[in-house]
């Protein structure tokens, strides 16, 4: 790929996205190899996580590599010491940072001072590799990409902006709705557009949630309220109150629609427990595809060499 960080699933192209894909697919099928031997990842983490966490520490054991989890209370980013001398003293032990914070802007100065790969392990702003797991799992599921139909519902975080560029760069239409005061960043929104342009596909941001779920062959929710913002959690349920998504308005969808979700759910929120649980979610593959996308990514940014292999 043709960037040094991925901070935003924007720091990749169309074209970057697609050989990912079928990189991580190669890589699923493939199970372990020794590709990234001798090369450690440090995880820098501001956030509780499960799923990224676990897949980034396993994707690199997976790939003969090493990684080194750095808790909240360890490292203090930004108040034990400045972002830009964590960013340099990490570059002179591992060769890639993974980092999971609040403030967007805290990856953006790790990245302007770390001579090496920045991952963008979630921010307020984007989660690039959660976009880039579920993509690969719609296209496992679905078969294609292109002129599929995405409705996405609920809070316009993290998540739902790495999902619309990510939808817009390989062709997915993608509706989102979401209530008054929460739609989708109006500059992600637009630029998005731009490529959609290209991609041919279709985008819908507002209220509206039967022009989001009409003819959907994939229905993604995520948390009303985001690691963070605990202290809304009261305004939120209220004002979030007809997001749902439930059997009444998977009912407004295709019959053969997807049900997707990051993880970790909220139940009795953004959806009820019963939703997913029903055949139609695949929550647990979209969780481990997490593990098959970072190794791809991974193993590209860190140019992993294989005897007789193609990288
Ligand atoms: N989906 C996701 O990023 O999960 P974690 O917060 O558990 O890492
Ligand atoms: N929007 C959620 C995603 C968690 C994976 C959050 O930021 O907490």
């Amino acid at each position: 790929m043709n960037t040094k960080d991925l901070l935003s699933i924007s720091d990749l192209s169309p074209d970057d996205i697609g050989r990912l894909l079928s990189d991580a697919i190669e890589l699923k099928a493939r199970g372990w190899n020794s590709c990234l031997s001798g090369k450690t990842l440090a995880l820098v983490f501001e956030k509780p996580s499960l799923r990224t966490r676990v897949s980034f520490e396993l994707a690199m054991k997976q790939l003969g590599g090493e990684a080194l989890y750095l808790s909240p209370a360890e490292v203090g980013l930004g108040k034990r010491e400045p972002v830009a001398d964590v960013a340099r003293v990490l570059a002179r032990f591992v060769d890639v940072i993974a980092c999971r914070t609040f403030g967007h802007d805290t990856l953006v100065q790790l990245a302007k001072y770390a001579d090496i790969p920045v991952i963008n392990a979630l921010s307020d702003l984007e989660h690039p590799c959660q976009a880039l797991a579920d993509i690969l799992t719609i296209y496992e599921k679905k078969g294609e990409l292109k002129g599929l139909n995405l409705a996405y519902i609920g809070d316009g975080n993290n998540c739902a902006n790495s999902l619309l560029l990510a939808c817009a760069m390989t062709g997915i239409n993608c509706r989102l709705a979401s209530p008054e005061g929460y739609l989708v960043d109006k500059a992600i929104f637009a630029k998005a557009k731009a490529y959609a342009e290209d991609s041919g596909a279709e985008l819908y941001s507002g209220t509206d949630l039967k022009a989001a779920l009409r003819g959907a062959d994939v229905i993604y929710t995520d948390v009303w309220t985001s690691m963070g913002q605990e202290a809304e959690t009261e305004k939120r349920l209220k004002d979030f109150a007809g997001f749902q998504v439930n059997a009444k308005l998977v009912s407004m969808a295709d019959k053969d629609a997807i049900i997707m979700h990051p993880l970790p759910a909220h139940y009795g929120e953004e959806v009820d427990r019963e939703i997913l649980e029903c055949p139609q979610s695949v929550i647990f593959d979209q969780a481990e595809n997490r593990l098959h996308a970072q190794k791809a990514v991974l193993r590209d940014m860190l140019g992993g060499l294989e005897i007789g292999g193609r990288h």
